[in-house]
């Protein structure tokens, strides 16, 4: 049997097929190094797809600071030790005035778990409101909170009595629509809530970045409802909208919590929740405790990925990609129908493919072909989306011009093979 084999084999025999396995032929990877991948036989590919490790993967100055931290203390923070604070002080300072009471937890569901106890600690209600097409978390409650769930494969179907589901508020599909009445009348149908899920630019629902004025009114809305602004900035927070920190930060709004998780570790697993001192006293009495939450090795890990950003200039280079391959990819647009629409922020883009200019029907096994012919010529992709017809492109920030213009070779001559 060859390695590929073996390991698919021990595979299916202790992992369960629920979690299941990207592009159709398993890719074997044995090494990450900043915007590439490397698989057993040698072949490099550009990651396009993974946002987790943000700063690269790999990176040798986050690694050396897990590596040392590791060697000299990890224990939990029930001790006083600096890199929690520094690291804690830090983020604080990159947010709005108020949020500065923060939470170290180990991934962003129990992230987005803590949100909505202090959500629902602080105001009193039950019932929360998410948008459709939304992912947050793996937890039973988090699954019953995410519609991408639920109502996908295996889901039940229909929401719990307490999670109300707005529409994606989604200018090409559904543009002839009023976003902040939809939000509006689906707060007003919910009644009492204790907040609102929202990411400021959607991702599973389809790389969709918040019509302008969309959280502004959205808050309004909730907090008229007795309910907080939850913000999950899970997959586009720490710079990679470009021109800001977090993608909140566009919309001139202050989130009452703002969720943090997997670029805060770059691959290390961590997450954080950061709210006002007045909303996390809210936990009472209580104790709160995670046993490996904010760890040493955590937290310098941490600082050295918010070290990374500054000294690389991430913000900078993500803007400025960003542009470059969205005025690229709509070059692509003009020339192949099937390229529906291109949209995004900084490192975060979305490319709509359909089979028809006027009734926008999706062009999945386009989408899927695209996807697999690229991973042939050395460039990793994937789809998403609530009709599976969105390439997604969110790759390690530290992507070069160079990296651009050969995906746009590459997907020039893919698309131009394509029968639609
Ligand atoms: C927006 C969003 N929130 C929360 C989560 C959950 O994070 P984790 O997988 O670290 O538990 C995810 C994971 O994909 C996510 O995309």
């Amino acid at each position: 049997m060859t390695d590929l084999a073996e390991l698919l084999e021990a595979r299916n025999r202790h992992i369960s097929n629920s979690l299941s396995i990207g592009h159709d032929k398993p890719l074997h990877i044995v090494k990450g190094e900043l915007q590439y991948l490397y698989s057993k036989d040698g072949t490099r590919y550009l990651d396009l797809v993974n946002n987790v490790c943000h700063v690269g993967h790999c990176h040798p100055k986050v690694v050396a600071a897990g590596q040392q931290q590791m060697s000299v203390l990890s224990t939990n923070t029930r001790y006083i030790f600096e890199g929690l604070t520094k690291y804690i002080s830090r983020v604080a300072d990159t947010l709005p005035e108020g949020l500065n009471v923060g939470f170290m937890v180990n991934s962003g569901s129990e992230a987005n778990e803590l949100a909505i106890r202090l959500a629902r600690a602080y105001t009193g209600s039950y019932d929360m409101v998410v948008i459709d097409g939304g992912y947050h978390g793996n937890t039973s409650m988090l699954v019953q909170l995410s519609p991408y769930k639920f109502l996908g494969p295996g889901g039940v179907g229909v929401p719990e009595s307490w999670v109300h589901v707005a529409p994606i508020p989604d200018n090409y599909r559904r543009g002839m629509f009023d976003h902040n009445e939809e939000m509006r009348n689906t707060i007003l149908q919910a009644g009492r809530i204790a907040g609102l899920l929202v990411e400021p630019m959607l991702s599973c629902a389809g790389q969709i970045p918040l019509p302008e004025g969309f959280l502004k009114q959205a808050k309004k809305y909730v907090h008229e409802a007795g309910g907080l602004l939850i913000v999950d900035e899970v997959q586009v927070g720490f710079g990679r909208v470009g021109t800001h920190m977090w993608a909140f930060e566009e919309e001139g709004v202050v989130p009452d919590i703002v969720v943090l998780g997997k670029s805060i570790g770059n691959g290390h697993p961590m997450a954080a929740v950061f709210t006002t001192k007045e909303i996390a006293a809210s936990l009472g009495e209580m104790e709160w405790f995670s046993s490996t939450g904010g760890n040493p090795v955590s937290c310098a890990i941490g600082n050295a990925v918010l070290d990374v950003i500054e000294e690389e200039c991430l913000l900078n280079r993500a803007k400025e990609l960003g542009e470059y391959f969205v005025s690229g990819l709509r070059i692509l647009q003009q020339k192949y129908p099937v390229v529906g629409d291109v949209r995004g922020r900084g490192l975060f883009i979305g490319i709509e493919l359909i089979e028809d200019t006027i009734t926008l029907t999706p062009a999945v096994n386009e989408a899927n072909r695209v996807v697999k012919e690229m991973r042939k010529r050395g460039v990793l992709l994937s789809t998403d989306g609530p009709l599976h017809n969105v390439i997604k492109i969110k790759p390690p920030m530290v992507l070069e011009r160079e990296d651009i213009d050969t995906t746009l070779r590459h997907l020039d001559v893919v698309l131009s093979e394509g029968v639609l």
